[in-house]
């Protein structure tokens, strides 16, 4: 059997499968409330629980978002020279002929996606909030439901490519969020950097 190495902690795994769910379950009622899909709406139980349950799935949303920084925003923030070459080059997804140069264990595509999440979700949750608690004051809620949206379009269009990429665009990632472990030889290939600081060489 393969050697394996592992890539996310137990901690990471159940963390980021409730950031996930949270997330997933936020954009449907919220495309629910959005377009007014009764249909949705229904399997809830109409559109009053809906409400409560898109309120309280952001307090779980927000919680797990805040304590995920524990696990990817050190390394989100650091970008090296090999870094900016992988920009320069689209990470080798436009073109076959190109070089991708080595990589740590998350390339720049990873860390500036967990950038986008984390800021416009702490953006969508405080808007949030301020449409659950500032009913009174119009001039909150205008703001608010304003930064909710434009949030919630920037998580449309982020969320779904990252799956994409997580799944089908890379065959075997997705085990990593599953049993926490790849193969060492597979990222002595694709996480070079990593592998070395790990001492794995
Ligand atoms: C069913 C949906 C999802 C799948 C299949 C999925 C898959 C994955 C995989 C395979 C990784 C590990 C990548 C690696 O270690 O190389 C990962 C990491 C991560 N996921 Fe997800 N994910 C999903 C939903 C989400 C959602 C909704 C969010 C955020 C709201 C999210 C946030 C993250 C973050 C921040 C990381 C770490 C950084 C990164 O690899 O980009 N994921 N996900």
């Amino acid at each position: 059997m393969a050697e394996m190495i592992r890539k996310s902690s137990v901690d990471e795994i159940v963390s980021h499968w409730i950031l996930a769910g949270s997330c997933i379950l936020l954009m449907i009622t919220g495309y629910a409330f959005l377009f007014h899909i009764e249909s949705i709406g229904s399997v809830l139980g109409g559109f009053n629980t809906m409400k409560t349950v898109h309120n309280w799935l952001g307090v779980v949303f927000v919680l797990s978002l805040l304590y995920s920084m524990r696990h990817y925003l050190r390394d989100a923030l650091e970008y090296d020279a090999d870094d900016m070459q992988w920009f320069k080059v689209a990470g080798g997804y436009l073109s076959h002929k190109v070089k991708v140069p080595p990589m740590g264990k998350y390339n720049p595509g990873q860390k500036l996606y967990y950038l986008v999440i984390l800021v416009f979700g702490i953006a969508i949750a405080i808007s949030g909030f301020g449409i659950w608690f500032m009913k009174d004051n119009m001039t909150v809620m205008l703001i608010s439901h304003l930064v909710h949206n434009i949030a919630f379009c920037v998580f449309v269009i982020a969320v779904p490519v990252h799956i994409y990429l997580g799944t089908v665009a890379n065959p075997g990632t997705f085990k990593i969020m599953v049993s926490g472990t790849m193969p060492l030889s597979e990222a002595k290939k694709k996480h070079p950097k990593w592998i070395k600081s790990v001492g794995k060489v």
